[in-house]
């Protein structure tokens, strides 16, 4: 049974050109500790549909239930992480995490909520930068504060939206392994957003590839069968790999060609 559903999901932005119709017809269901990937073209619509499930982005059309409740607004059962964390700059990193234990924990002891927050600091590797305000972190250890502020509040669902795009390449990977070992221990359910095929399938159990905008729905769904835990050396020599690798790249290959001879009738 489905734990994430969306049912219809539409989104329709008003423009001074009239309105904008982004996203068009989104379903989707997320069993209950499943980590889905959404993938497609810039601009496709990804962000949209992750703020609106977030409860960030008024939905237009169609409903988003988690765990058999229609979401209504932003709340704390869905944790969410961007590409660059909002992190309340005046604060260390322990008091930004502790801001929404304390909401989230107000039932518990302070010893308990320290407990969680050291937990979840210790575990993202930031036990020597609890003291640091988030201009004396860099980028990675940013995003590190923003994942265990996520998965410290137990949420239902994590929303992840591009958050190691803005990383070089070798902390991007360090940071994917602090998230997947993160994952294999809770298990949260999660969709996250990616521009990068192989993070997808490195990370998720299914790559939701999404069709290009406007009026963008779920375009088609790669089931990853890889074995978890993962080594990203192993799976990468996997036949499998290469399958998924190449299915990915021609849909969105695809809709690249597709999207050209759109513009050029458009212009004829
Ligand atoms: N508030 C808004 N008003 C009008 N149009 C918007 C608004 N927000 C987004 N859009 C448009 O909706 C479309 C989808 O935007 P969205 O940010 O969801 O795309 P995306 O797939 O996340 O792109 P990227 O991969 O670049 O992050 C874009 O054409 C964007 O210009
Ligand atoms: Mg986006």
């Amino acid at each position: 049974m489905a734990y994430f559903e969306a049912i219809n999901l539409s989104k329709v932005y008003k423009t001074p050109n009239g309105d904008a119709v982004i996203v068009k017809g989104f379903d989707l269901e997320i069993k209950k500790g499943e980590f889905v990937c959404v993938l497609g073209h810039s601009g496709c619509g990804k962000s949209t549909v992750l703020s609106m499930v977030a409860g960030l982005n008024e939905i237009s059309d169609g409903n988003v239930l988690l765990d058999g409740t229609e979401i209504e607004g932003a709340g704390p059962d869905r944790g969410v992480v961007f590409q660059s964390p909002c992190l309340l700059p005046w604060m260390t990193t322990w008091d930004n995490v502790m801001l929404g234990i304390n909401q989230v924990y107000y039932h518990a002891t302070q010893e308990e909520r320290n407990q969680i927050a050291e937990y979840y600091l210790t575990a993202v590797g930031l036990e020597d930068a609890l003291h640091k305000r988030p201009d004396e972190l860099s980028g990675g250890m940013r995003q590190r504060v923003g994942l265990a502020r996520a998965f410290a509040l137990s949420p239902k669902m994590l929303l992840l939206d591009e958050p190691f795009g803005m990383l070089d390449k070798l902390t991007k990977y360090e940071l994917q392994q602090v998230l997947i070992e993160l994952w294999n221990r809770e298990r949260l359910t999660a969709m996250m957003i990616t521009h990068d095929v192989d993070e997808a399938i490195y990370l998720s159990d299914r790559i939701v590839m999404m069709s290009n905008g406007p009026a963008a729905d779920v375009g088609e769904i790669i089931d990853v069968k890889l074995e978890r835990p993962r080594s990203r050396e192993d799976v990468m020599k996997t036949k499998e790999y290469q399958e998924y690798r190449e299915q990915a790249l021609s849909f969105l290959n695809e809709r690249v060609y597709l999207l050209d001879e759109k513009k050029e009738k458009q212009s004829a």
